[in-house]
């Protein structure tokens, strides 16, 4: 009989030993003659299932509304500044991805994982901040920098609209919602933000279109695959920003010596 040798590479998502690469078992043929989006290619490569049109349309939403927020946030400034002391594309570009983190774009698997533990618990907003308070946390997916409650983020009312009008249920979300009624109470910058507009609003997805068992979406919450979708998007941004530093010709970077406080 046939002996089969170990393998030291185990890999569930993709296949190019047949005549095309096939994504989760779905030949590139069809991606292509179908009219698949870039969000039925995320279904496929990240959950390894085609999800429903309404769903991958959110995906491409949020990839879309992330793609960019201008030259002064945390990535696209890194992104700039290395582009300006000469480097290539491929370093500009982790440059700025790698601000991404807890207090910048990277607040969203945080922000999903607390949410759902709160909601799922039954807590309270006031129990739910108060509690993070206590063991000094600060509530992932809320605060901004410049966005107050009488400046809102456009992108966080985008992504509401388009639930509230095609996902079976918007249950994370509306408790989100609550505790950002309750955060606002306390100061006027802690706002829903776009990275707890996601976070929420994947729990919903993931529960609402009944694609996920219970086990999985824990498995989705605990590995921290959400991030990943302002990582990708926001790299569109920094790309961008990597060739405007290049076309502008723009030199060294040099930070202005009075705008830092020399102090002992
Ligand atoms: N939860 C509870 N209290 C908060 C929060 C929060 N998320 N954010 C700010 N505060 C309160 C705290 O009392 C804070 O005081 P502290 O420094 O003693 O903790 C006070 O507001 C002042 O905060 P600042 O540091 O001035 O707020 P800043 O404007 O610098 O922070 C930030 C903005 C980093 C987004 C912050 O709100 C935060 O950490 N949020 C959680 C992480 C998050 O969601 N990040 C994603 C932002 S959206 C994006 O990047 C695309
Ligand atoms: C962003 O998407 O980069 C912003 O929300 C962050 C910021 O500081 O404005």
């Amino acid at each position: 009989g046939k002996v089969r040798a170990p393998t030291h590479i185990i890999s569930t998502i993709s296949d190019d030993r047949g005549e095309e690469p096939c994504y989760a078992g779905v030949p590139m043929s069809t991606i292509v003659e179908q009219g698949f989006g870039v969000g039925d290619v995320i279904s496929l490569l990240w959950f390894k299932r085609s999800l429903p049109r309404y769903c991958t349309q959110f995906i491409e939403i949020c990839i879309m509304l992330c793609a960019d927020h201008g030259p002064c946030v945390s990535g696209a400034h890194n992104t700039i500044v290395t582009a300006r002391a000469g480097k290539d594309l491929v370093s500009s570009l982790v440059s700025g991805l790698l601000t991404i983190g807890p207090r910048f774009g990277g607040a969203i698997d945080d922000a999903a994982r607390y949410f759902k533990d709160a909601y799922d618990r039954g807590l309270s907003p006031y129990e739910f901040v108060e509690g993070m308070k206590k063991k000094g946390i600060r509530v992932p997916g809320i605060g901004h920098r410049i966005k107050r409650a009488d400046n809102r983020d456009k992108r966080v009312e985008l992504l509401q609209k388009y639930a509230h009008t095609h996902f079976p249920s918007v249950k994370y979300m509306e408790y989100a919602v609550q505790v950002e009624t309750y955060t606002l109470s306390k100061a006027n910058n802690l706002v829903l933000n776009v990275d707890g507009a996601i976070g929420s609003l994947f729990l919903d997805l993931l529960a609402g279109s009944g694609m996920f068992s219970k086990q999985e979406i824990d498995e989705i919450v605990d590995i921290g695959y959400l991030n990943g979708l302002f990582v990708l998007a926001r790299s569109i941004g920094l790309i961008g920003h990597t060739f405007d530093q290049k076309r502008l010709k723009q030199p060294l970077y040099r930070h202005p010596w009075e705008d830092v406080l020399y102090t002992k």
